[in-house]
């Protein structure tokens, strides 16, 4: 698979890690930074990786922050970008099987890269449920046409 990859300062180094993990595997991982531990704003960094998907470049993305959280709630001002943030295997699976997620957020200072290793096996092997749950996210995409 493409996969984007985009972190502030508080997720560079899990972002570091999960990129040699994901080569391994024998993924495509489009690196957007940042490049150091350095203090950056995290929505610069959201609009880089999700740039990628909304380009067709990357099949979905990975966003790093301290919390995952910042990183997310800008991603999601984004339209066309549904990003979850997963601090479990299980809300993983369930942001694909549910949301349809094309972007995942995880915590470089909540948690360890084990887990964000597994929760981006997880996502990545769930497949998407459709049916209700397609119905939910065209009305999320209808709420996105209504802010425009
Ligand atoms: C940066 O210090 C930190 O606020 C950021 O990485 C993130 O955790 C925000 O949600």
């Amino acid at each position: 698979m493409n996969i984007a990859i985009a972190a502030d300062h508080g997720g560079y180094s899990l972002k570091q890690e999960l990129i040699p993990y994901l080569e391994g595997k024998g993924h495509n991982v489009i690196d957007c930074g940042t490049d150091s531990e350095e203090s950056v704003d995290y929505p610069d960094f959201a609009e880089k990786g999700c740039g990628k998907y909304l380009g067709g470049e990357a099949d979905f993305v990975i966003l790093c922050c301290g919390t995952g959280v910042g990183i997310s709630i800008a991603a999601n001002k984004i339209n066309g970008i549904r990003c979850g943030v997963c601090n479990s295997v299980q809300v993983a699976r369930l942001v694909k099987q549910h949301n349809n997620a094309n972007a995942i957020a995880l915590g470089g200072r909540t948690t360890t890269p084990e887990l964000a290793k597994e929760i981006v096996d997880a996502y990545m092997s769930a497949e998407f449920m459709g049916g209700r749950h397609q119905r939910r996210i065209d009305k999320i995409t209808e709420l996105e046409q209504r802010q425009k």
